[in-house]
């Protein structure tokens, strides 16, 4: 984070506190590869079942996200992470105790929802109450927890790998952070601009003031004022010519997120890393770990270099970074000369695809999506941008296994790899650099119709059609 300018205490704990939910959202995906192995010792159950199980998450999550628009303008922000906190509470409670099947199912599923509404309501939350200077790196925090809950899973799966029946033990520890989110929640404060948005302006000025840790917030209030000024957009506005752009952008970078295949390394590490020669299943697990701890140490350069470096630089580099990873892999799987040479390029590549993802697309998606959409669109728009994450994460790690056994490793990562080198494509011309502008000058830029790569720059030299007129 930017060292020149201070950054308050109050604002760094309320976004410490608001990425818990990271913490839950990284934990409760990663918990499932090794409950899963007492589950199916314990119940008869299908291979269908097996996959519902796994996936009935990332479906939750999705339905989640397309709710959570409407639901964080109606409750606000803080109130409705207080919600989800008790439901991912609940839906813990209910998986550990399950008796049967279905008890696992609904389960999962309410935490499923409660990471699909946090995904979107702790990004927007903690992008709302920073100062423009910080908020590339304490939004930043968000993917950070999620790659910390996702080590502690794993290493909770290697811990518990040899104790029967532990699958109760291993979903019930995710209560430690729920019950802390709870707590949490409850002593922070609403998002001054969602308050300003309902009138509440004594309370949103008060807010600010502890937040900004100054009386002098006269600047910022008026930046919100006038964008709140602007009429309240609905949802056919959103196919306006000055929202579309912006929303495809939105939608686009969750779908890079997912189809440049992150998640056939998080979910499928184990299976890779046999594939490339690791027989044995306990060095496979531990070389996974060594995923997971670096995806968290990749993560950190991202919180301290997001608002000094820029989102582009990093986000260009992460992307050559991961197509370089991903061919590596595919010519390891067709072309290695010997058993030794592809275990090792294999986990070469998949250590250099990690660290290239993690100080990129993965913390990037959620900082883009919470400050590039108007704060009169946001709900749905950034609703869309983040079910779009969750959707193609469905799809990608549900195909991976079928796709593998289609058509072998080699040719798997080369499809991979081209989305990779489409995405690069893509950035490069459309995603704009965000880094020290306020929300309120990036959607000044928007209604002025800039081009999509210019909305984040400081001054809008040529005014064209402002939005207003545009959508009537
Ligand atoms: C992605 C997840 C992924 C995680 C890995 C997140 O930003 O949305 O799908 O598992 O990063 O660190």
């Amino acid at each position: 984070m930017k060292s020149s300018a201070k950054l308050n205490s109050n604002l760094y704990i309320v976004a410490v506190i608001a990425a818990i939910t990271g913490l839950l959202f990284g934990f409760d995906t990663g918990i499932i590869s090794g409950a899963l192995l007492f589950i199916e010792k314990e119940f008869v159950i299908s291979t269908e079942l097996k996959e519902l199980i796994v996936s009935v998450v990332l479906l939750g999550a999705m339905f989640g996200s397309l709710l959570s628009g409407r639901l964080t303008d109606h409750f606000g922000r803080r109130r409705l992470m207080l919600i989800i906190s008790g439901l991912f509470v609940i839906g813990t409670l209910v998986a550990s105790f399950a008796a049967n099947i279905s008890g696992i199912l609904l389960g999962r599923l309410l935490i499923g929802l409660a990471i699909g509404v946090g995904s979107y309501a702790a990004p927007l939350y903690i992008a709302e109450i920073a100062s423009s200077e910080f908020r590339g790196g304490l939004v930043s925090l968000f993917q950070l927890a999620i790659t910390i809950g996702i080590l502690i899973s794993f290493i909770i799966n290697y811990t518990f790998i040899n104790i029967d029946g532990s699958w109760r033990w291993m979903f019930g520890l995710g209560l430690v952070p729920a019950v802390m989110l709870s707590v949490g929640m409850i002593f922070l404060p609403e998002s001054p601009r969602w308050l300003l948005m309902k009138n509440k302006r004594d309370e949103a000025i008060k807010i600010l003031r502890n937040l900004r840790n100054t009386q002098d917030i006269s600047n910022e209030l008026n930046e919100i004022n006038n964008t709140l000024q602007i009429k309240q957009m609905n949802f056919r506005d959103i196919f306006s010519p000055g929202i579309f752009p912006v929303l495809l952008l939105g939608a686009a970078l969750g779908l890079i997120q997912q189809v440049t295949g992150i998640n056939t390394i998080i979910y499928y590490s184990p299976k890779i890393f046999q594939l490339a020669g690791f027989t044995d299943t306990s060095s496979a697990i531990f070389a996974t770990m060594g995923i997971g701890l670096v995806n968290v140490l990749s993560t950190i350069f991202a919180v301290f270099f997001i608002d000094k470096l820029g989102r582009r630089p990093l986000l260009i580099a992460g992307l050559i970074g991961m197509g370089i990873s991903l061919l590596g892999l595919s010519w390891a799987f067709s072309s290695a000369t010997s058993a030794a040479n592809l275990r090792w390029i294999a986990v070469a590549c998949t250590f250099f695809y990690i660290i290239c993802f993690a100080f990129s697309l993965g913390a990037i998606l959620w900082i883009m999506v919470a400050e590039i959409f108007p704060l009169s669109i946001r709900a749905t728009a950034m609703g869309i941008a983040v079910f779009s994450c969750w959707f193609w994460n469905f799809v990608v790690s549900s195909s991976f296994l079928t796709i593998l056994n289609a058509m072998g490793p080699s040719s798997t990562f080369l499809i991979y790899a081209s989305m990779c080198i489409f995405s690069l494509i893509y950035c490069y011309y459309k995603v704009p650099e965000t880094k020290g502008v306020s929300l309120e000058k990036i959607e000044d830029n928007i209604r002025n119709n800039l081009p999509l790569r210019l909305i984040g720059q400081p001054q809008v030299e040529t005014p064209k059609t402002p939005i207003l007129e545009t959508i009537g």
